[in-house]
């Protein structure tokens, strides 16, 4: 039995890898390794991948539908995928929204399309987000809130995967869960999110952009916090044969709202240098606040994030500065 991890060399989805083969899981892997931030970095992670035993890597872009169907062909021994592969990024969605729409939307549909031909298949989770809850201001966000008012095209994507999940769901029986994860950080983290962005600017002693004045929220989640995560859910495929259709939708975040100043405080104080600070009016696209009311996946999936910003920010900046030799 195979798990098929999309997005391999993201990210997310190398921690993911290393966890599974960790527990002597065979791990395929897919990866575009698009340039939409360093590709040396990506590659980086699949060296480490590609040392270890039971992981195999297909470098294709996940909406060739063609390449995708043969690989479903040549490994009809998956019993469960874990869908990463997306165009990420809220800002970069106002540049460059066609990469939204080719990632995750079509390359969704090759993906459920590939998924409902497999005949091991046991579970197929995918990585929503925290955007689809937009322009909400009630907080903490709630499974159960409605999600129709992005602020973003990158939101409005992640929103289509779940609806498309659902009726593939009523459609084919095919057992889906969507994890909206919360503001990702930690070692082998994306040069494009706030952590890294900071870090590099405070050590090259030029001034930090800080949206809103600073007056911002995140539910910031450390790496293997939500790696745990995905792995229990994985494991644990939605109920199929009932009268609902087996999918669910589950906020994975660190159910801690933290303010922005206090991030930037924290990753200060592990540099052990002071950030001159930029002050800038609200991005287009930008939230105030996110919060995650993850009851219902403690419930069902054990989950219990462990990692305060404290303690995962510094592992942060220590991976950094060795890896960067900064
Ligand atoms: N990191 C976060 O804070 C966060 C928050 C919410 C949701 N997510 C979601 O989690 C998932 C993983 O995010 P991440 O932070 O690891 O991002 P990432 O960009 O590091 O990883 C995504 C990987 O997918 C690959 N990819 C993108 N488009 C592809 C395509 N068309 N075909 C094949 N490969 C493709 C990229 O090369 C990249 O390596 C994404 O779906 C993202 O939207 C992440």
């Amino acid at each position: 039995m195979s798990i098929l991890i999309t997005g391999a060399a993201g990210f997310i989805g190398f921690h993911l890898a290393e966890v599974l083969l960790g527990q002597g899981r065979r791990v395929i892997g897919v990866d575009n390794l698009n340039d939409y931030y360093d590709p040396a970095l990506k590659e980086a992670r699949l060296a480490r991948l590609q040392a270890r035993n039971g992981f195999t890597f297909h470098k294709m872009d996940i909406s060739e539908r063609v390449r995708v169907e043969a690989l479903a062909a040549e490994y009809t021994d998956i019993s469960g995928i874990v869908h990463l592969a997306s165009q990420a990024g809220v800002r970069y969605s106002l540049v460059n929204p066609y990469a939204y729409t080719r990632a995750n939307v079509e390359g969704h549909l090759v993906l459920l399309e590939a998924a409902r031909r497999l005949p091991e298949l046991k579970h197929f989770v995918y990585a929503s987000s925290s955007s689809v809850y937009g322009a909400n201001t009630k907080l903490p966000f709630s499974v159960d809130d409605r999600t129709d008012n992005p602020v973003s095209l990158y939101g409005a994507t992640k929103k289509t995967m779940e609806v498309m999940s659902e009726s593939y769901a009523r459609m084919w029986g095919l057992p889906l869960t969507g994890l909206r994860f919360f503001t990702v950080y930690g070692p082998w983290g994306r040069p494009d999110m706030a952590a890294f962005i900071f870090m590099r600017k405070i050590l090259a002693g030029e001034p930090i952009p800080v949206f809103n004045n600073g007056d911002m929220q995140r539910d910031f989640t450390y790496v293997d916090d939500i790696v745990a995560g995905v792995v229990a859910c994985l494991d644990k495929p939605t109920p199929s044969g009932g009268s609902e259709a087996p999918h669910r939708v589950y906020n994975i975040g660190n159910n801690r709202s933290e303010p922005l100043m206090r991030f930037i405080e924290i990753i200060e104080h592990a540099l052990g240098r002071k950030a001159e600070i930029d002050f800038q009016p609200m991005q287009p696209g930008d939230v105030k606040a996110t919060f995650a009311d993850i009851e219902a996946t403690t419930r069902d999936f054990g989950f219990v994030p462990s990692t305060p910003i404290d303690e995962g920010l510094p592992t942060l900046v220590a991976w950094y500065r060795d890896y960067y030799g900064a």
